[in-house]
């Protein structure tokens, strides 16, 4: 076999829209960050070669669409997904809100083994936070998710969502 052939890691990326899904995958595929975003429309895939101790992985990464009239379009993409990283706005509580519900269709509907990642973004506003850090690790613990604030402003915490997701991999 060749060992330099990558793994193959599916990761979907769901979340409320305006939490700043694309922008994270803009940040860890293209080291960028745009101001002024358009929300996305159906699904976008980005692919990313990743190297992780030893292996070489390729992130194959759906990144969703937010908005309400999409959802039912989610489940296509985190239905054979190794990963999903469920995103909120730390300053927006109500897409903490989206979170759980996101968890809770992705458990009913999801892979049954799916490493899981939660991520906090726009930690660069965390003055303006609005949901208890307390609250949110506590919930990551019970569904044995992996927590990280992140912004893709500054670009704080992302490569350690997708290192853990690595990690777990190999
Ligand atoms: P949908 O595609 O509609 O589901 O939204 P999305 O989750 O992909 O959000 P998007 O990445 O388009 O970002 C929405 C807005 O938030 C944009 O104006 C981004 O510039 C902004 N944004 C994203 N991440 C951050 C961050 O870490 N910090 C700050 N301050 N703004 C951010
Ligand atoms: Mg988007």
């Amino acid at each position: 076999m060749n060992s330099n052939l990558p793994i193959q890691i599916k990761v979907v990326i769901l979340g409320d829209s305006g939490v700043g899904k694309s922008s994270i995958i803009l940040r860890f595929v293209y080291d960028d960050f745009k101001g002024e975003t358009d929300s996305t429309i159906g699904a976008a895939y980005k692919g990313k070669v990743y190297q992780h101790n030893n292996c070489n992985i390729q992130f194959n990464i759906w990144d969703t669409a937010g908005q309400e009239k999409f959802k039912s379009l989610a489940k296509m993409y985190y239905r054979d997904a190794t990963a999903a990283i469920l995103v909120y706005d730390i300053t927006n509580s109500q897409t903490y809100d989206g979170l759980k519900e996101w968890y809770r269709e992705l458990k009913e509907f999801g892979p049954e083994d799916i490493i899981l990642c939660i991520a906090g973004n726009k930690e660069d506003l965390v003055d303006s936070e609005s949901v208890q850090l307390d609250t949110v690790e506590e919930f990551a613990e019970s569904i044995g998710a992996y927590y990280k604030r992140t912004s893709a402003k500054t670009n704080y915490g992302i490569d350690m969502i997708f290192k853990e997701i690595a990690n777990k991999v190999c």
